[in-house]
């Protein structure tokens, strides 16, 4: 598509976006009485204005019935999992029984490699990004010596190559390679928290089962965002959180994937609790534990029906709205972020933005990260006072996130307008 720089031309793609009605469906956030630039989607997703109404429903069964609202009114809670798991396989690329909807990403990584991470004698080694999300360096920290591992003879780091601010998947498949006698897990984040990175899943999946090793994925900025394939592609095991494409709210429940071939193997290790237990015979309350023999079967706990709620108000409009429409927009509110600040690069003396994220369809999800070369933190304090919320990391990173559901091309170019104000030269 020949883009634009222009506002006449970011407000002629609103008028012709068919998915631009969505945005009325979320609440966006004020000062003054005028909407903000929420480009944080990519951290903490906007609030669906059903949101309110589904949790309300909850509250007034749980007022009306009391227990029996398990079984009772008009969405049982004792069934309704089932309406998330099928939008989030959708999502996911999986099948509605490989996805269950519990706890939070951290809680459901420690609980994959339980079940996935089974060190063998020498087959004991973890492939995984250099400067993974901080949650996923603590979780195979904590794990391995809670196994009586040392992390530092079992982690194995793969990072950009110097100069390069993204990982090469060269590097990781001659990584799986060279250890293939001994690597037992490879775990990577489908979309890097910090550069936008997308990861050729499919390939590493490929690659890893081939070494004998098993592949995960932390999706945490991946659900949502890109198309996946999670099934058809054979990856064994991902988790990903409810609160940043998945408009799912603060803390919101967590997703996981488990491949089918899993389910019916009862020797797999894994920590157990009433509510995996089989659904039929669960309020049997027998000695000995039979999972449900779906991913389902990896639940410990009773679900919270608030946060239910809180994922079936978002959920819905996703499936309103199509995937592959909004992965579409997606892509061209990032192409067009890109195109622009591209252009403030090229008319400038000296280059004031390297980017970090890959600027092909398949390298990127919304998320574009940018290396601020000149004037970095005053350009950050100088979006956030004219009412773009935008995400700074040290040291001199300003990540975005446009997302498709509710922002548009018209935000977008307002965000490159100010930053073009701020470098101080007009394009
Ligand atoms: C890539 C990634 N992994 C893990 C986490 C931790 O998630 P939680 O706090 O839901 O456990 C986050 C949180 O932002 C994340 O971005």
């Amino acid at each position: 598509m020949e883009f634009e720089n222009s506002l006449a031309f970011a407000e002629a793609m609103d008028a012709n976006d068919e998915l631009a009605h969505f945005r009325s469906r979320f609440i966006i956030p004020e000062k003054d009485g005028e909407e903000q630039i929420y480009f944080l989607g990519n951290s903490l997703g906007l609030q669906p204005r059903s949101t309110q109404k589904y949790i309300q429903h909850i509250l007034d069964d749980w007022g009306r019935y009391g227990v029996e609202g398990f079984f009772t009114g008009k969405t049982p809670w004792y069934h309704y999992h089932d309406q998330l798991a099928y939008t989030l396989s959708l999502i996911v690329g999986a099948l509605p029984h490989e996805v269950v909807v519990m706890n939070q990403l951290s809680v459901n990584l420690h609980l994959m490699m339980v079940s996935f991470y089974q060190p063998e004698g020498r087959r004991n080694k973890i492939i995984c990004e250099a400067k993974a999300f901080p949650s996923d360096q603590y979780m195979f920290e904590t794990y391995l010596r809670h196994l009586g591992l040392n992390p530092d003879e079992i982690i194995i780091e793969i990072a950009a190559r110097e100069a390069e601010y993204t990982i090469r998947t060269e590097d990781i498949l001659h990584a799986i390679e060279v250890h293939k006698n001994e690597l037992a897990l490879v775990m990577f984040g489908g979309v890097n928290y910090y550069t936008g990175q997308v990861l050729d899943l499919k390939t590493i999946t490929a690659a890893a089962h081939q070494s004998g090793a098993k592949a995960g994925f932390d999706l945490a900025h991946a659900a949502g965002n890109i198309p996946l394939l999670l099934h058809d592609w054979g990856v064994d095991f991902a988790c990903w959180c409810g609160y940043k494409y998945l408009n799912s709210g603060p803390g919101a429940v967590g997703g996981v994937y488990i491949h089918e071939r899993f389910h019916h193997d009862i020797s797999l290790q894994r920590l157990g609790g009433w509510w995996g237990y089989d659904k039929e015979a669960r309020f049997k309350m027998e000695k000995g534990f039979k999972p449900v023999l779906s991913a389902e079967g990896w639940q410990l706990s009773t679900p919270s029906m608030i946060l239910f709620a809180c994922h079936k108000a978002a959920l819905e409009i996703f499936e309103e709205a199509g995937l592959e429409k909004l992965f579409m927009k997606g892509q061209q509110l990032s192409n067009y972020l890109l195109y622009l600040l591209n252009e403030i690069n090229s008319r400038s003396k000296n280059k004031s933005i390297d980017i970090l994220t890959p600027q092909t369809e398949a390298g990127k999800g919304c998320q574009v990260s940018m290396l601020m070369l000149k004037d970095g933190r005053k350009i950050f304090d100088e979006l956030g006072k004219q009412g773009v919320f935008a995400d700074w990391r040290e040291p001199n990173v300003i990540r975005v996130a446009p997302v498709p559901l509710y922002n548009r091309f018209k935000e977008v170019w307002k965000f490159a307008e100010v930053m073009r104000n701020c470098l101080k030269f007009k394009v």
